[in-house]
């Protein structure tokens, strides 16, 4: 089939490769003219495991191609994806400015008699969909399409992945012919598809979002009693595991979820169910227990080295989670910051997020390693904020050396607790009995 989608961010041109990969022919469309030129160069502006290969793949094969023109796009395709940025506004709720500036130069390049399923790819509100409707008829009164609601659920790092395998793909539609369409569009993934009405479809993507945070928040506070009564979170997240109904995915305590999608998507519930006069007070207290993580981690690190002025930490890790270079809303980013303005003196070291925290500014005042070991030369302290695959790699006796005094702090339970006590560290995790060194 002919695809177009509008919008080559993340989700964009993941979805654009991924579609190429399983035959149809895909426009990437971007109003950004160096980014369009840049990627038809072959060259991918984020760092995803897998999508170069299937971008330079399907590029040669000339089933991809990139522009930067609306016109051609919805020309050339069937089915017109619009998966644009719909970014937070202060007061939490979503700027639905960019997905309605498409719709509108959609509408201008829609040609009477040449029928077009329209779909809404990005995070939006409910009801988003109805509003999609009314603009292109506005400015279109003789259009022939539909609107369709087809959220995304893929996760950055294993994006191509997820894309390629999902767990399930909601199509939310009313009309039989965009269905049909839409089915045939992913019939070649071989995936569960659910059908809904275009509002619930909507609406599953904030409600998926926001509860995969409160499985998070709710390990996060039964981490916090851990600590206080000596319990083990990592045992008590087994033992809830272990029931099919909870299920033990998205229990991993932590320094706090982060990342584009939850900080971004619950606020936007909450805004949401705001709007609607059905306010949703629990999706507050999520946002309440995750920042409260973060700054009791901090005071841990304050009550075991007294001090934080002129004392030297290292940090492994500012990406928001492993197998990115995305910095943004980075809970290692804040942590790090909050050491620099108590007086520490930080080094850190990320193996991709160096790169985007340095041109984005991010780390003002900290030193950036060239390697995790250059990284903990003279450190008070340890802490580990991203689970990298690489830290497990590390040779800690190496480490233990080059450290002043041996103290980690882990924040996402990456280490063998009485592994590190063994190499003569004091370990502290999240939510998990303090181990002080048996030796050295
Ligand atoms: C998320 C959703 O998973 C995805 O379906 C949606 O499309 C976009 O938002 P993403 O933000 O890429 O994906 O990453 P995810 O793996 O979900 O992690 C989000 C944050 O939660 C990270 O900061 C991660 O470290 C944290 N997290 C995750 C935990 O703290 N504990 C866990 O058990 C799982």
């Amino acid at each position: 089939m002919e695809l177009c989608i509008i919008g080559s961010g993340y989700v964009g041109l993941v979805s654009g490769a991924c579609f190429a990969e399983v035959g149809h022919r895909v426009i990437c469309v971007d109003n950004d003219r160096r980014k369009v030129d840049s990627l038809q160069a072959g060259k991918i502006p984020i760092f995803e495991p897998g999508l170069e290969e299937i971008v330079h793949r399907n590029v040669a094969a000339r089933r991809l191609r990139f522009s930067d023109s609306i016109e051609d796009g919805v020309d050339q395709s069937q089915v017109v994806f619009i998966a644009v940025p719909t970014p937070p506004q202060p007061d939490g709720s979503v700027d639905l400015s960019f997905i309605e500036k498409v719709a509108r130069e959609i509408a201008k390049v829609l040609k009477p008699g040449e029928y077009r399923v329209v779909v809404d790819k990005s995070t939006v509100p409910v009801k988003t969909g109805e509003k999609v409707t009314e603009t292109i008829k506005r400015y279109n009164t003789g259009a022939d399409f539909d609107v369709v609601s087809n959220p995304e659920f893929l996760r950055e790092g294993c994006a191509v992945a997820d894309l390629m395998k999902p767990d399930r793909i909601v199509i939310g539609g009313n009309s039989d012919r965009a269905l049909a369409l839409m089915k045939k569009v992913y019939e070649p993934f071989n995936a569960p598809i659910l059908v809904t009405d275009v509002n619930s479809a909507e609406l599953i993507k904030h409600a998926a979002n926001s509860f995969l945070a409160l499985k998070i928040s709710y390990i996060n506070a039964v981490s916090a009693i851990c600590e206080a009564s000596g319990a083990d979170v990592e045992k008590v997240a087994d033992g809830i595991g272990m029931d099919k109904r909870i299920g033990r995915h998205f229990l991993n305590a932590s320094l706090g979820y982060g990342g584009s999608c939850f900080p971004k998507d619950i606020a936007a519930f909450i805004a949401i169910s705001d709007q609607i006069g059905v306010p949703f007070p629990l999706l507050k207290e999520v946002q309440r227990i995750n920042a409260d993580q973060k700054d009791r981690f901090i005071k841990r690190i304050r009550e075991a080295l007294w001090v934080l002025r002129e004392k030297r930490i290292c940090v492994w890790g500012l990406t928001f989670k492993p197998d990115t270079d995305d910095v943004r809303c980075s809970v290692p980013i804040d942590l790090v910051n909050d050491l620099v303005k108590e007086g520490a003196i930080v080094t850190a070291y990320d193996p991709k997020g160096m790169e985007k925290a340095r041109e984005l500014n991010l780390v003002p005042g900290v030193k950036l390693a060239d390697s995790a070991l250059e990284a903990v030369d003279g450190a008070e302290a340890l802490i580990l904020a991203t689970e990298w695959k690489e830290f497990a790699c590390i040779d800690m006796e190496e480490v233990k050396r080059r450290m002043h005094t041996p103290l980690v702090f882990d924040g996402r339970n990456f280490f063998d607790p009485a592994t590190m006590a063994g190499f003569g560290f004091t370990y502290r995790a999240i939510g998990r009995p303090v181990l002080s060194a048996k030796c050295g």
